[in-house]
């Protein structure tokens, strides 16, 4: 079982997770209730990745509002990869944090392309409510994970007591 110490790492990007994707979701409430969701555009590579076809749009109104929501996406990326790399290399052994982070890659890389459907619709309802929906399942996926993590490390602290 590994030490505490060995396990900083994990909890943080694992907490980082639950923590980044709370915040994605509220965002992206305010990008729907602000009306910003096709602020970018909603065709073409104009719209998605680039914004209003430009990497870094003059940051203003809606456009600030539907980038921060892009942006933010990178935080979360960055924390749930950060799980899954750190997992498969380090903590190999915990089959359980292996296959949640696991899945949460997968269901964030499927959240992002719904993300950008979402956009590339002009807000589909359907696309709209199944990238709601979707994101409701990463927060489940990502803090079930993030408490499996702390359960694995508190049994790590008893063990050295
Ligand atoms: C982990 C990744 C993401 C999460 C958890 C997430 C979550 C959300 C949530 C919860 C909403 C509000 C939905 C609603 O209340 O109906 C939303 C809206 C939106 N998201 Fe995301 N999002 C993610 C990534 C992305 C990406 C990469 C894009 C790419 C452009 C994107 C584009 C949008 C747009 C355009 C809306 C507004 C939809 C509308 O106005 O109906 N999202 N997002």
């Amino acid at each position: 079982m590994a030490s505490p110490r060995g396990t900083v790492g994990l909890r943080i990007l694992a907490y980082g997770s639950a923590l980044s994707t709370y915040v994605l979701i509220v965002i992206g409430g305010y990008v729907v209730f602000s009306g910003s969701g096709v602020a970018c555009g909603s065709s073409g590579p104009d719209s998605w990745p680039l914004c209003n076809g430009q990497a870094l749009p003059t940051l203003s109104g809606p456009v600030l509002v539907e980038w921060t929501h892009r942006l933010f996406t990178l935080v979360v990326g960055l924390f749930v990869l950060g799980t899954t790399v750190i997992a498969w290399s380090r903590h190999r052994q915990e089959k359980r944090i292996l296959q949640l982070s696991t899945i949460s890659s997968l269901v964030l890389l499927g959240q992002i392309l719904l993300g950008m459907a979402t956009v590339k619709t002009g807000l589909d309802p359907l696309v709209s409510t199944a990238h709601l929906a979707v994101a409701s399942a990463l927060l489940a996926v990502v803090m079930l994970n993030a408490i499996t993590v702390r359960r694995f490390t508190t049994s790590s602290d008893l063990v050295l007591r």
